[in-house]
């Protein structure tokens, strides 16, 4: 069990690498429309992380996964991969998940979309997600255990009457895109391990509106549903463990927290 606790060059570099992950959510955004296919998605952030950025998109070829970003929608929970055959309609809800590496450190981020006209229960799903993201950043210091943070967001997401998916959970991050502690999303207070300065990791968790059980693609070996096909959705920030609370390196310019 290794936890890797990183100096202040090293913070400092998933500082700059957060931040091109979150450019990435933005620079996006406008082109998450009716009519546009997920495929065309992944070309547009791959060419960006390239050549604009001069960064490496981390999924590409990440244990085989073929594309450069996940596009997870609707019923997707999470690991969608994008495809030109995929087109986006009127009513759909997204996740784009963002992993970009510079200078050896990773930078992960993922947020939600709305496209043309959607449902205003899915619109209190994912709200209520994002509120279980920031719940749980505020929380995060020294001394606190990571049954604390997988404890606020179950409540809650219980509270609001969602489940919440257990098999896939946050991670340790920096040179290594997922390294240790695993970040569960579920969990009792003052259990697990507790948080020291230095550690550094995404949350990111996963709200569906029906049962939590989750089913993977037979068809790509990626993609994870929900069980009952009914919607789900996801936030991820990557953030650091400070001496008095934390810091997010994939804060965007729309999110004041
Ligand atoms: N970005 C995802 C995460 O939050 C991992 C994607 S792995 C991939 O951890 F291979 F599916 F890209
Ligand atoms: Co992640
Ligand atoms: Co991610």
């Amino acid at each position: 069990m290794t936890i890797h606790i990183k100096t202040a060059e090293d913070l400092s570099k998933m500082q700059v690498v957060g931040k091109l992950a979150a450019d990435v959510l933005e620079m996006i955004g406008p082109f998450v429309q009716p009519g546009v296919s997920t495929g065309e998605l992944d070309n547009i952030c791959h060419k960006y992380i390239v050549e604009e950025q001069n960064a490496i998109p981390a999924p590409l070829n990440y244990n085989g996964f073929p594309k450069s970003i996940c596009t997870s929608v609707n019923h997707v929970i999470c690991h969608g991969i994008p495809s030109d055959s995929k087109t986006l309609k009127s009513g759909d809800i997204i996740n784009i998940d963002i992993t970009v590496i510079k200078d050896g450190f990773h930078g992960d981020t993922s947020k939600m979309f709305c496209v043309g006209d959607t449902p205003s229960h899915a619109k209190r799903l994912i709200k209520v997600t994002q509120e279980c993201l920031y719940k749980a950043i505020e929380i995060v210091k020294p001394g606190i255990s990571l049954g604390d943070i997988g404890h606020t967001i179950q409540q809650h997401g219980e509270a609001n009457n969602y489940s919440i998916v257990r098999e896939y959970c946050g991670h340790g991050i920096g040179r290594i895109f997922h390294e240790e502690p695993q970040i569960l999303h579920y969990g009792k207070p003052n259990t697990g391990t507790r948080l020291i300065e230095g550690m550094t990791f995404t949350i990111e968790p996963m709200l569906n509106a029906g049962t939590r059980y989750t089913k993977l693609s037979k068809k790509d070996g990626w993609a994870v549903t929900t069980k009952d096909r009914r919607l789900s959705a996801q936030w991820e920030h990557t953030m650091a463990v400070t001496s008095d609370g934390c810091k997010v390196f994939t804060l965007r310019s729309d999110e004041v927290l």
